[in-house]
């Protein structure tokens, strides 16, 4: 069984018009490179390497420019369109054949990740052998998402899509595990009342069953997402501040490609190279000079990539 992904960039961006009406939001930049690396990246750090990418009829061939079969990250991109906003839950229906047999993990074009214990909580979810995981997270405003009750025990007892009144500040963010059973869950439901095929309902169903897993992301995490104006500022500053400060960037596709040894240096050579010119290209070629890393990456705890400090640095 190899788990497969999924990353839904679909929709209309509406809130974003003008700027998305031309273009899809998951191709703007946050910072320095398109929001759909950032998603991509949550993936990889899963050990995803099959991803399926589902989009607009209008707005697909733009991401195959982008991203193309995933050869060049010894992966494998394929692509499917969504022809309306149908809902989340339609990815399943869709991506059916690309799941095959397989477990798969969802994740929503416009969502950010960011933090320490990522990977490993990552890890956890991915090694569920059945049910579900998703990841809850404390926000202000709750409301205009899906949110978790839980019990005085801390056990969730209902997930409620964008409730009018919140039971509890804990959303559900976009970023989903399940086990095969999630296309034939897909297959059995009825569009809500916005006429859409609800995450949230396939998520109610594997809490029925006993078999969800609502993981709390805690403060040290960030959860951004990107539906405003001002929620992509915020992510552009949030990475900026980071990356500068660190001089490590977050979510480079083929800085991870690379220290998962899914490509090689002459791989990331190759990427680098057109890109030469810019500040990302010359960060990515940066990363072959160096002549330390740090041990502590938490691709070192995935797959051991790092380079031990040369006896000759300076
Ligand atoms: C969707 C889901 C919602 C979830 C959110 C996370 O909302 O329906 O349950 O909390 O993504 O980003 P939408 O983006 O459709 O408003």
């Amino acid at each position: 069984m190899t788990r497969k992904g999924i990353i839904l960039a679909g929709g209309l961006g509406s809130r974003l018009h003008p700027t998305t009406l031309a273009t899809s939001k998951q191709l703007l930049p946050i910072y320095d490179k398109p929001l759909i690396y950032y998603p991509l990246s949550v993936l990889m750090l899963t050990q995803i390497r099959e991803v399926l990418i589902i989009s607009t009829p209008d707005d697909l061939p733009r991401f195959q420019a982008l991203l193309g079969d995933g050869r060049q990250l010894n992966m494998s991109f394929t692509y499917a369109t969504q022809k309306e906003p149908r809902g989340i839950a339609e990815s399943f229906l869709i991506g059916a054949d690309f799941i095959g047999r397989d477990p798969v993990t969802l994740i929503l074009g416009d969502n950010l990740f960011y933090g320490d214990s990522l990977a490993q909580r990552l890890a956890t979810a991915a090694s569920k052998p059945q049910g579900a995981a998703i990841f809850a997270y404390w926000v202000p405003e709750p409301g205009s998402f899906g949110v978790v009750e839980f019990d005085r025990n801390g056990r969730p007892q209902a997930i409620v899509e964008k409730p009018e009144h919140p039971n509890s500040n804990y959303a559900v963010t976009g970023l989903y595990f399940y086990d095969n059973d999630v296309i034939d869950i897909a297959r059995s439901l009825r569009p809500s009342a916005r006429g859409e095929l609800e995450i949230t309902s396939i998520n109610q169903i594997y809490l029925e069953r006993g078999l969800l897993t609502v993981e709390v992301l805690r403060r040290g995490v960030a959860w951004l997402d990107t539906g405003t104006a001002d929620a992509m500022l915020d992510a552009a500053n949030f990475v900026a501040a980071i990356e500068r400060r660190q001089g490590l960037k977050i979510a480079c596709i083929e800085e991870v490609a690379w220290r998962l040894n899914w490509i090689d240096d002459e791989g990331l050579q190759r990427l680098a190279e057109p890109l030469k010119n810019t500040s990302y290209g010359r960060y990515l070629i940066d990363l072959l000079r160096r002549s330390s890393d740090d041990p502590f990456s938490p691709t070192v705890a995935l797959r051991g990539r790092y380079r031990t400090p040369s006896p000759t640095a300076e």
